[in-house]
């Protein structure tokens, strides 16, 4: 099982180091290749994908993927900032299945910004197509108006697609995915606005018809965002669009009080995939050893599920964190009074104590 390992910017290094050092534990036939991507590849080698790093992920099993972007890299033109790697990647490898769980851990219920009884026992899966919608939607660009409210003046525009083969493909995976849960889909539209989004609502109701054991409901995505903070336990699996799909999942993460405990996994057709933590590269903490790897680690769990058909070794890595959060350690970002706050390695090391079976030990950070 081929694994292209893509740290990238930021603190991807080291929770990416982490979840190698946990995925070893497993002592599976792993063969894992690190590459640069994003800001890093661009200072390589003058690119934020390298035509050697997107073969050495087209060629393998799956993707670990870390975070790329740094603000130093604002002023770039648009094609050689750190985001085109992970957006090139995602066209290059037709990854559209992205797959963004929100759990809120019982242990970190407190961290969350809404009310404790709110999000206890939260689970949700955002599942957010990802290779088309306005993000990848031609044409787009700049130009003279010709027409509009300001004709002669200068305008941006890019244009929201999805055809219909596009939204099947998603509305499966949706339904699929519901049937190993609670078997509710709740499907996320702007219908009553966009031709696009009612064409999606159509196609997923007519995908319905497959799944009659499936409960399926539609909401608009401004009541969705609403719906998110006023009681997001009536969520079970959430499908919506490219850019709705972005925005609800940003959204969803901070509910559960710790997008530092995040995995997310995207898939193509041949469940070859891409898995990468929910949160971003946090150059603000970079390099300092407190970034918590958790989300990474269990984005590798997810790789082991997913891709390599490795449940078995899932479930490992994710008992582990569960033993680690249970005996009170705790990164920065998660910490609360009482609990032992440690950094990133310590952190990635007790995960590592847990799935070999030894009694977890502690080296604390001094805060
Ligand atoms: C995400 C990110 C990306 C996106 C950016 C970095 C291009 O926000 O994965 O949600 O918008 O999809
Ligand atoms: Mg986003």
């Amino acid at each position: 099982m081929k694994i292209a390992v893509l740290p990238g910017d930021g603190i991807g290094p080291e929770i990416v180091a982490e979840a190698v050092k946990v995925l070893r534990a497993l002592e599976l036939p792993l063969e894992m290749e690190e590459a640069p991507v994003g800001g890093a590849a661009y200072e390589a080698s003058g690119h934020p994908l390298p035509p050697s790093t997107l073969a050495l992920a087209k060629n393998a099993d799956a993707v670990l993927f870390g975070a790329v972007g740094d603000w130093k890299y604002d002023k770039l033109e648009r094609a050689l900032r750190p985001e085109q790697a992970i957006l090139g990647l995602r066209k290059e490898l037709g990854l559209f299945a992205n797959f963004r769980p929100a759990v809120c851990y019982k242990e970190l219920t407190h961290a969350s910004s809404l009310k404790p009884e709110l999000v206890a026992g939260l689970d949700i899966l955002i599942i957010r197509e990802l290779t088309g919608d306005i993000y990848f939607g031609q044409p787009r660009g700049r130009r003279t108006a010709v027409d509009g409210h300001f004709p002669g003046s200068e305008e941006a525009f890019d244009t929201m697609r999805y055809s219909k083969p596009e939204i099947e493909r998603i509305a499966h995976v949706a339904f699929q995915a519901a049937r190993q849960r609670s078997k509710r889909v709740t499907s996320v539209d702007k219908a009553n606005v966009l031709e696009t989004f009612q064409f999606w609502k159509d196609v997923v109701t007519e995908v319905h018809a497959q799944y009659p054991d499936v409960e399926l409901d539609h909401m608009y995505v401004d009541n969705a965002a609403m719906q998110l903070v006023k009681a997001p336990k009536r969520f079970d699996v959430v499908v919506t669009g490219n850019m709705f799909g972005d925005i609800l999942s940003d959204e969803a993460a901070m509910l559960t009080g710790s997008i530092g405990m995040l995995p997310s996994a995207s898939l193509n057709a041949r469940n070859q995939g891409l898995y990468e933590p929910s949160h971003g590269s946090a150059p603000d903490i970079a390099g300092q050893g407190v970034a918590n790897p958790l989300a990474t680690i269990l984005s590798a769990a997810m790789m082991l599920r997913y891709s390599l058909q490795r449940p078995d070794a899932a479930d490992r890595i994710e008992s582990a964190v569960g033993a680690v959060l249970a005996a009170g350690l705790r990164t920065p970002d998660i910490w609360s009074e009482g609990a032992t706050k440690v950094g990133t390695r310590a952190m990635g090391d007790a995960v590592v104590e847990a799935i070999t079976g030894k009694t977890i030990t502690i080296k604390t950070k001094k805060s």
